[in-house]
């Protein structure tokens, strides 16, 4: 039942979720602290955000606005064109799993935790084993159903809280920190769950400190500092707007005084007897003509990573 909410859904907002200028404050103290301020962030169906920020950036403090667990102090929220904070309805669109995985309990197995959170979210006892025993299968815990939570791995308890997002499919996904302090392992199975969720048509907003996880799943990139939004571009322009045209280019031997000085005349030096940087992409032909046929070891082109892009916009906020 509650999966046919995804396609009933009247697309007036094409978008499963729009976040617009969401604002926060809290006071501590006397003092007023804005933790989030103009925040607005979009998600289709089947596309994944990486939501990124340092440390108190905000992006907890977003995403229970989203999940209507804190009310904003400005802006709004719509999860298929519904109001979180106003139609309860729209809960049953969203699953979230936030920091610490809070979303199960410790003193039951697995199968009782999905069962349980399958009919709080209005499925029929029944629906809900039906649809647990799928994601024990899918979640590769079908022979830890009857141990109690507590006695399971960190791992395995990560993966089960996702599945008791996931019980009553919904629409959204938040995944808050989805694999911290987990091992090799268990991160590569978390990562293989998340697109496996995000192929089968749900939309998922991620956080994370492990940037090489965001740049390997999302689609796009926001990324959060001080409580405001920096940057918000697909995964891929952001890499290619950081990313230089240079060349690195490397050969097996040292280069002849003779090929130095036509490289000289071409403007190009070399950086050592065996490696050189080109500026573009003409010009390395030219070098190549040049080296030819000197074995080449490698030509690596100056690409930037989505940590190399985080710190220069963070750090560049910070200067
Ligand atoms: N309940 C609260 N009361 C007062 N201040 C809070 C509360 N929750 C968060 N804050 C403050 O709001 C700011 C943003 O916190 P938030 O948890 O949203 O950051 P975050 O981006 O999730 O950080 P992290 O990467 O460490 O999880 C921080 O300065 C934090 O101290
Ligand atoms: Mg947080």
């Amino acid at each position: 039942m509650a999966r046919s909410i995804q396609s009933d859904r009247v697309a007036s907002d094409p978008n499963i979720l729009t976040a617009h200028q969401l604002r926060k404050a809290y006071r501590s103290q006397g003092k007023e602290m804005v933790a989030v301020r103009e925040v607005s962030l979009s998600l289709a169906k089947g596309e994944i955000l990486a939501f990124l920020g340092p440390n108190g950036a905000g992006k907890t403090t977003s995403i229970k606005m989203i999940a209507g667990l804190i009310r904003p102090d400005q802006g709004w929220v719509r999860i298929c064109d519904r109001d979180p904070h106003r139609q309860p309805a729209a809960l049953k669109l969203v699953g979230a799993v936030l920091e610490g995985n809070r979303n199960v309990y410790w003193r039951y197995t697995p199968a009782e935790n999905l069962e349980y959170f399958g009919i709080l979210r209005g499925m029929s006892g029944q629906a809900a084993r039906k649809r647990g025993a799928e994601l024990l299968e899918q979640f590769q815990l079908s022979h830890k159903r009857q141990t109690l939570v507590q006695s399971l791995s960190r791992g395995m308890q990560q993966k089960l809280a996702i599945a008791v997002a996931l019980m009553h499919s919904p629409a959204l996904l938040l995944l808050d920190e989805p694999t911290l302090g987990l091992d090799v392992e268990a991160t590569e199975d978390v990562k293989r769950l998340i697109r496996e969720i995000v192929h089968q048509g749900c939309a998922i907003l991620l956080t994370t400190h492990q940037l090489a996880i965001a740049e390997e799943l999302s689609d796009r990139v926001a990324i959060i500092n001080n409580g405001e939004i920096v940057t918000e571009a697909t995964t891929a322009d952001l890499i290619r707007q950081f990313s230089g045209s240079a060349y690195l280019v490397e050969t097996e031997h040292s280069i002849p005084a003779e090929r130095v000085r036509k490289l000289h005349l071409l403007g190009v030096d070399l950086q050592t007897e065996r490696s050189l940087h080109v500026t573009d992409v003409q010009v390395l032909y030219q070098v190549l003509a040049i080296l030819n046929p000197m074995p080449i070891v490698q030509i690596q082109k100056d690409q930037a990573n989505l940590t190399d892009v985080f710190l220069k916009l963070v750090r560049g906020a910070q200067a």
